[in-house]
């Protein structure tokens, strides 16, 4: 009868060492919960959710994915609040910049947003690679701007050339008050869907690389480009950390997995058997040399919990597809905006 007393005396004392000790909340250490007040919309108040993450009206039959809560080992995390969200970031600007794992939390932040303000008018326009949706009570912009590599790919004789060094993108990014950056999915592309030809590190033009050294090289010219242009006063900036994929059950121990489909639950616990994919080791590292502020969305994690969250036959293509990569909407990335919420 002692020991269970004990330990949890243990736990309680370690708990408020923990609490006390650590100025900030550790969000991105913890587990996921049944919450009946989740989802925070449903998706017949976003109309405008593309296809490839509207899984329950595209067939998925089972929605306990969208009641999951997370839930921090040593905190709370307050729930998301789309009227003071609002209210702070009047008059300003928030940009996701990245490949479609920042259209997937773009997506989500809007329709957390407009299920908060139903009533209030919106407009949503495209001006090349940049999508904008418009509070226009609030005059808060939430963007897109396309942009895979975050350094540039160009248009040669010789054929299209992604530049490692070079970050002429980055003008789009100029005067916006919040700046959410990704890249990770596309570095590792080849064949037909691979974008460019040739890759340019310095004046050396090479026909291909280690992907992943490349993909570092890219980090620094960005981290350069922050340590050169940000006014930390005037801009905050975040890196969306690497969102995970589920393709292969033996990472959550269940080997004959082939792929997320017919998941109906998270991986319990906080700990993903299968550990980190490489690259995050590699963006933390790239990340510890810059010398402006800029916060780490570390989700990676409690990403990889959720081989639950992925529209898998529910996506896209359908049937004739395998999503395992996006996020349904509602689901996974609203937790990754819950979280951006309460460190704004
Ligand atoms: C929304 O737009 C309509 C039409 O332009 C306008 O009549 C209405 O007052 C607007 N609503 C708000 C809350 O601004
Ligand atoms: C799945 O992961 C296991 C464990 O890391 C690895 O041994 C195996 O090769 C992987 N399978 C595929 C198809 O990648």
């Amino acid at each position: 009868m002692g020991v269970p007393v004990q330990c949890f005396f243990f736990v309680l004392v370690f708990g408020l060492a923990f609490k006390v000790r650590g100025n900030e909340c550790d969000f991105f250490t913890g587990t996921w919960e049944v919450d009946d007040s989740y989802p925070l919309y449903h998706p017949a108040t976003c109309p405008f959710i593309e296809r490839e993450f509207r899984c329950q009206p595209n067939g998925r039959p089972d929605l306990i994915y969208t009641h999951y809560r997370w839930h921090p080992l040593s905190c709370n995390l307050p729930r998301f609040n789309g009227v003071d969200f609002l209210e702070k970031m009047r008059g300003k600007s928030i940009m996701f910049v990245g490949d479609s794992l920042s259209r997937n939390q773009w997506q989500s932040l809007t329709c957390m947003l407009h299920s908060a303000v139903p009533d209030s008018n919106y407009t949503l326009d495209r001006v090349g690679d940049v999508s904008i949706f418009t509070f226009t009570e609030y005059r808060v912009k939430v963007m897109l701007d396309r942009n895979v590599y975050l350094v540039d790919v160009v248009k040669e004789k010789i054929g299209r050339v992604l530049k490692l060094n070079s970050i002429e993108g980055s003008k789009l990014w100029e005067g916006i008050d919040t700046l959410i950056f990704n890249t990770w999915h596309w570095w590792s592309r080849r064949g037909p869907t691979q974008p460019w030809d040739y890759v340019q590190v310095g004046n050396q033009r090479l026909k291909d690389i280690d992907r992943m050294e490349a993909f570092e090289i890219a980090l620094k010219t960005w981290a350069a480009w922050v340590d050169a242009n940000v006014d930390p006063t005037k801009v905050k900036v975040f890196f969306q950390g690497i969102s995970p994929s589920h393709y292969n059950g033996s990472l959550w121990n269940e080997p004959s997995a082939r792929s997320c489909v017919r998941q109906k639950t998270p991986v319990p616990g906080s700990v993903y058997p299968g550990g980190l994919p490489p690259a995050v080791a590699v963006l933390k590292n790239v990340l510890r040399t810059i010398k402006k502020p800029v916060t780490l969305l570390d989700i990676t994690t409690l990403s990889l919990l959720r081989k639950d969250g992925h529209p898998s036959i529910y996506g896209l293509t359908g049937a004739a597809g395998m999503d395992c990569s996006h996020w349904c909407l509602p689901g996974v990335p609203d937790t990754w905006n819950e979280i951006l919420y309460n460190l704004i």
